[in-house]
């Protein structure tokens, strides 16, 4: 990930938000390649889902709605996570992320507990967790091993055992005063130290702004923490305009906002991001299911024609017991990212449950007249949800690859290769003259350049060796350079196409190279 982030910021994809002011957590600023690349995975996705389908149309809602839509939602109640604050630090953890376990010492046979050892979510939380053991173990003087697992807990001198999870469980288990003496036990991860933790509490994620000129009550509204919504409180102004038919879809790209308490992993969960949501609504009588898996083989299918390895792309089903009561089912398609397999792309059945809960609250009538069966119904939906940002740190890591090379002397140098989709990358192709101070070739490539720019995002070099300006290339991405050359403009016009991933070179026309680009870049 170090890799990853320190090139993002050294050629221009990311940047820390406000970052001359210290930056500020959770907000990211997209330099002009990151600009180009998150524009291509939008319009790519826009494409797809909505121009190259008959079934889908799209459209765009405002990021500030009327209040009552996150009543009517369940936001307002519900979108919340648990918060344990640490009161000497001041630092905020996600209950859910704080991970404990007690920690047991073998005195004379028996089992003694001196404590509870802490640890925030990671790839290894046992690991971690084991760690902190050791620390405390080390801190009575002892020397003895820390087991995390029952058999070897019981050969062994100290373990860590019993509760492995997070503390945002104990809140189901215990009442309130008991958690808040338990959270008292529990080391602040901050500090090391017990006596610090809050008991876990509800904290809502929505940004709240005031409306018009009064800052009161009365004009409290939010940001929106989802686009979905948009696309429910709309439903029927898109119906009774779009001529559209079930089963049909109505998509969306645009800002989400959610206050995280801990952001993190880069721009995996930041507090400002981008969505792109559909809500496929089918007839109450569907069958759900097939259209439901349907929805996750389409997605599947989209993120490797943007270039996602399949190796990298498995799936999730969310536990019935975990799910909202009107929720049929959810699936998430997961991602391997370097810091563990996270969710990227959750498509859920949601049944009507949104647009009969907007029914109910705004008093109008949410129903869909079906001419083939002559019947009225309010319809389900299918919802795949996805985080543009989140896509775009996929491509990222899974397009980063070092190598050792060999230059044209045969010497090996290190490459830094980003093996972006020619349908993502940001630069298509990168136009070369041989030589800066042979005019013809120059205004060989300068012409060449000026006319791909008409269709694609191009870039013209003249500066360095020919090898350093593949090198610097490779690094942004970018599928193929071509180098204009004496033989361009003193014989058949024919110029060199270098590409990117087997670094070979051939020579093609001005026309095969148009026909490459249309066939390549859609
Ligand atoms: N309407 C359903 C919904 O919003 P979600 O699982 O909360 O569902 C959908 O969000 C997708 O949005 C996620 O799968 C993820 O790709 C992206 N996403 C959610 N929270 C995010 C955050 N804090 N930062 C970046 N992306 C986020």
């Amino acid at each position: 990930m170090d890799a990853i982030v320190a090139l993002a910021k050294r050629r221009g994809f990311i940047f820390q938000s406000s970052e001359i002011y210290g930056g500020f957590n959770g907000f990211f600023d997209y330099g002009p390649l990151g600009a180009e690349l998150k524009k291509n995975i939008r319009d790519c996705w826009w494409n797809d889902m909505v121009r190259r389908r008959d079934d889908i149309v799209g459209i765009e809602t405002s990021i500030i709605m009327h209040p009552k839509v996150w009543e009517a939602s369940g936001h307002v109640a519900g979108f919340t996570d648990p918060l344990v604050d640490c009161k000497v630090s001041k630092q905020r953890y996600r209950a859910d992320q704080l991970f404990f376990a007690p920690v047991f010492l073998m005195e004379n046979g028996l089992e003694k507990q001196i404590g509870y050892a802490s640890a925030i979510e990671s790839e290894d939380v046992a690991r971690d967790l084991a760690a902190a053991a050791d620390k405390m173990i080390r801190r009575t003087g002892r020397r003895v091993p820390v087991f995390t697992d029952a058999a070897a807990v019981a050969a062994g001198n100290a373990a860590i055992h019993a509760r492995l999870g997070p503390i945002a469980d104990l809140a189901s288990v215990s009442s309130r005063s008991d958690i808040e003496e338990f959270a008292k036990q529990i080391p602040s991860p901050a500090t090391g130290e017990p006596g610090s933790l809050t008991a876990p509490r509800s904290f809502n994620m929505m940004f709240q702004t005031n409306v018009g000129a009064m800052t009161d009550a009365s004009s409290v509204a939010y940001l929106r923490p989802e686009t979905a919504q948009g696309m429910f409180v709309d439903f029927k102004n898109v119906v009774d305009t779009g001529r559209v038919k079930l089963p049909f879809g109505i998509a969306q790209i645009g800002k989400s906002f959610r206050n995280e308490i801990t952001p993190r992993n880069f721009i995996f969960r930041s507090r400002e991001f981008e969505q792109m949501e559909m809500e496929y609504f089918i007839s109450e009588d569907a069958d759900w299911a097939t259209a439901h898996r349907q929805w996750i083989e389409w997605c599947k299918n989209w993120l490797l024609s943007i270039g996602l390895p399949a190796s990298h792309l498995s799936e999730y089903d969310h536990p019935k017991a975990k799910l909202a009561f009107y929720s049929k089912g959810t699936t998430d398609i997961m991602f391997r990212y370097p810091f563990g397999v996270q969710e990227l792309w959750g498509i859920a059945a949601r049944g009507n449950y949104d647009l009969n809960q907007h029914a109910t609250a705004s008093g109008k009538p949410m129903e869909y007249f079906d001419e083939a069966s002559k019947k009225k119904f309010v319809p389900h939906v299918i919802e795949p949800a996805v985080g543009v940002d989140r896509i775009l740190l996929a491509v990222l890591c899974a397009g980063y690859a070092e190598e050792d090379v060999k230059d044209e002397k045969g010497n090996v140098e290190k490459r830094t290769v980003l093996r972006f989709s020619p349908r993502i990358a940001p630069v298509k192709v990168a136009v070369f003259p041989l030589l800066k101070n042979k005019e013809a070739l120059v205004a060989r490539a300068k012409e060449l350049h000026a006319k791909l720019q008409r269709k694609y995002a191009v870039f013209y070099d003249e500066t360095g060796n020919i090898g350093k300006r593949y090198r610097r290339q490779d690094e942004i991405g970018t599928p193929w350079c071509v180098t204009i050359d004496f033989e361009t403009i003193e014989q058949d016009g024919t110029f060199t196409l270098r590409e990117r991933d087997s670094m070979t070179q051939k020579r093609i026309t001005e026309a095969e190279l148009f026909a490459l680009l249309d066939e390549q870049v859609y």
